[in-house]
């Protein structure tokens, strides 16, 4: 064969095998599900078995051999976590993974404000990819069902349908940047109290109507494409092999096509759990990697006939499959991420400034007009304490962080005399598994306080920053009380004392007793753990540069014993068991329906605008059980102020064949309008969504009978009702 013959037959055989991997690719493109099939039927059971387990503390090998990658996992539902040792849990001492840090849960909730929880989700999506991420362990969704919970502020609200619509909000909008949510903890992870060893009893309704809902959504809407399982057990069996949880509700039910990882160190055998529907080992304490119960336990178990290949075979489609989905075997199409940027920053910002709730605003204190005050005693260890970077798994390594007395400093220093005093003890002994950082936490530091005293004298406007810190906010331990800790009652009634213009910021993610303090201040602004832009956002709160528009996702119960969980005593359980006695009435459901006055209610915060509520109708009066509800109502701005109001549609059922709660949430919008501007809201319901469980026929039932829908603008403040009726 001559030299220009050769050229041409090799011309002709690489354009072949071009073409076959072309037509390869487009196949698999178009049938992924080929793809993964193909991929494993060239996988020894070693092989396939490597991809179901860990081999570090946030990685999960891929197979070189066959192009697969690496799995890089990151914790949180906040922010993405500094990178972290592969064998231990120091941080790696990176210079490049300085995140952007927002506010938690329950803040972001509490904007009520769902185009957030999307920019949020962008934003995480970027940076995780930034960092080479491929799942982000968040959003967290457990039901705030107890005051106490360590980990309320990483969680979003009591109710479930605010949980839902800003869980699918926030996972679409990280997924459409190529990293996997992990929708987490699978499920009713409600305590840290025993967290790893407690085992969750509740009726089948209670779990129908308020625990699944927001994962139901997260995995059906949100399209999830991970699941973390909690490390409590459901109904006598570890959530992460549960039968009924993973295989007949999360697979069968809910159509999960993605992957069910454990919490870490959450898996309890090898077997059962692979029999159950649990995909991925993660965070086992035990050293050898090959000695995890998804490892060489896992291939033996296949060896002995225990475990069906089929099994195996199933769990490693569903992470092939969340490998494609993120775009893994397309890096050059995959998002490439950025961090830090100024629209992360605003977005930041964004959130505390629409999270912050206005409590209370006697007189109209607030907002201060900073260019009239001349001297200003700015009071509190939360004034000058850096959050992010506590709280356990959600901690983050922000760029910066702005604290209340830095934003006041910069943004009014020049005119203002500002006179800062410590106010309370500064403590910070938290220990992972202890409660060391809330021990006398109650001591009432007279010395402080005096010096406190002075400086409010001294000064024209107070403003004491206190509340909660993540000694007491944090994961791995509950509260032990809801009380204002350090003696801060004490405090403020003392500063109140020596000068009556004082306002009181709490800075905390979960509820805390405000009854010694609300008849003392004329104002209350509930400003969260607010992120790397706490500071600047508070600033531009109290000065009136932002309008106040969040409204609580939970209720603020006078005293802890009015919430139901301990009004009945199952809190934290005993002989590690908890049986959710209170059921579905969780928080407002419960205190409205037993006519219980919390502190403030759900849904409840003011602004300095007015908003008021007219012409609320729906378009018909009867409907069938296939129809959609559609309401109406007018919202004015009767204010002088821009600002925002959260319309809110609760639903109630007064004549049914089962107790409901006295009304439920079942839509809501928030609006932003001028000074004297009017809008119409539309708002819809699926008259199947007024259904309750009904245990006797174990599925969704809506009685035919009347319906009555409250508007309103907190849970206890119901401007307009009409009554409809089902047929
Ligand atoms: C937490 C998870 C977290 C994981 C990894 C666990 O202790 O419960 O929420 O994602 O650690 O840090």
């Amino acid at each position: 064969m001559n030299r220009i013959m050769k050229t041409f037959l090799s011309a002709v055989l690489l354009l072949m095998v071009c073409v076959t991997d072309a037509q390869q690719m487009a196949k698999a493109g178009n049938a992924p599900e080929e793809k993964i099939r193909s991929l494993i039927s060239q996988m020894t059971l070693q092989e396939k078995v490597s991809l179901l387990h860990a081999n570090s503390k946030f990685y999960v090998p891929g197979i070189k051999r066959l192009d697969i990658p690496e799995w890089a996992l990151s914790d949180g539902p906040h922010g993405v976590r500094a990178e972290i040792n592969r064998d231990d849990w120091a941080y790696a001492g990176w210079t490049n993974d300085s995140a952007t840090c927002f506010p938690p849960g329950t803040a972001l909730a509490a904007t009520w404000n769902p185009r957030l929880a999307y920019e949020r989700g962008i934003v995480l999506g970027e940076e995780a990819r930034f960092r080479k991420k491929d799942i982000l362990l968040g959003p967290g969704i457990n039901i705030i069902r107890s005051p106490l919970c360590g980990r309320n502020f990483e969680y979003m609200s009591e109710d479930p349908f605010l949980i839902s619509t800003m869980s699918v909000a926030y996972i679409k909008a990280l997924q459409s940047k190529n990293v996997a949510a992990s929708v987490k903890h699978w499920l009713a992870n409600n305590q840290e109290e025993h967290r790893d060893s407690v085992d969750v009893n509740m009726s089948e309704r209670a779990l129908r109507e308020i625990y699944l809902p927001g994962f139901k959504a997260s995995v059906t809407e949100g399209g999830a494409y991970t699941v973390m399982a909690a490390y409590n057990k459901f109904r006598g069996d570890w959530c992460s092999e549960n039968e009924y949880l993973n295989r007949q509700i999360l697979r069968k039910e809910l159509g999960f096509k993605g992957v069910l990882m454990t919490d870490w160190s959450a898996a309890h055998t090898t077997i059962k759990a692979a029999l159950t529907g649990l995909d991925l080992e993660m965070g086992t304490d035990k050293k050898d990697y090959n000695e995890w119960y998804f490892a060489n336990p896992l291939i033996k178990a296949v060896e002995e006939g225990k475990v069906p290949m089929a099994e195996v075979d199933e769990k490693v489609a569903n992470v092939l499959r969340v490998m494609m989905k993120t775009k893994m075997f397309d890096e050059s199409n995959r998002e490439k991420g950025k961090m830090n940027t100024p629209e992360h920053q605003q977005a930041a910002y964004n959130d505390a400034a629409e999270a912050a709730v206005l409590l209370q605003n006697n007189g109209n204190i607030l907002p201060l007009n900073f260019n009239k005050i001349t001297s200003i005693a700015i009071i509190g260890d939360n004034a000058t304490r850096k959050h992010c970077g506590a709280g356990l798994s959600s901690e983050i390594k922000t760029l910066y962080e702005v604290t209340p007395l830095d934003a006041i400093q910069k943004k009014f220093g020049a005119t203002v005399k500002i006179n800062f005093a410590q106010g309370y003890e500064k403590q910070s002994t938290f220990k992972e598994g202890s409660n060391t950082g809330q021990t006398s936490a109650d001591k009432v530091d007279w010395k402080l306080i005096d010096e406190a005293v002075k400086v409010a004298k001294e000064s024209e406007v107070v403003i004491i920053f206190g509340g909660l810190n993540h000694d007491f906010d944090t994961e791995s331990s509950d509260k032990q009380s809801m009380d204002l800790p350090y003696g801060q009652d004490v405090l403020i009634r003392e500063v109140a004392k020596a000068n009556p213009n004082t306002v009181v910021v709490i800075i905390a993610g979960s509820p805390v007793k405000l009854s010694g303090i609300v008849h003392r201040v004329p104002s209350i602004l509930w400003s969260w753990f607010g992120g790397m832009e706490a500071g600047n956002a508070v600033a531009d709160l109290l000065s009136g540069k932002v309008n106040p528009s969040g409204k609580l996702p939970f209720t603020l119960p006078v005293s802890l014993d009015q919430s139901p969980a301990h009004a009945l005593g199952n809190f934290p359980g005993r002989n590690l068991k908890v049986n959710y006695e209170e059921d579905i009435l969780v928080g407002y459901r419960w205190f409205d329906t037993k006519k219980i006055v919390p502190q403030f209610p759900f849904g409840y915060g003011l602004s300095y605008a007015g908003f008021s509520i007219g012409n609320f109708s729906t378009n018909k009066t009867s409907y069938g059980k296939g129809e959609t509800i559609h309401a109406k109502c007018t919202l004015k701005n009767t204010g002088s102020r821009y600002g925002a109001e959260v319309v809110q549609l609760y639903v109630s059922d007064p004549v049914c064949s089962v107790l409901r709660p006295e009304k439920e949430l079942k839509a809501f919008e928030k609006v932003f309008l001028q000074p004297g501007e009017t809008k119409t809201i539309e708002l819809t319901i699926k008259v199947a969504d007024l259904a309750f469980y009904d245990e006797t026929k174990k599925d969704w039932n809506v009685e035919a009978g009347e319906f009555v829908l409250q508007i309103g603008n907190s849970s206890r403040n119901i401007s307009k009702s009409v009554k409809i009726s089902v047929k």
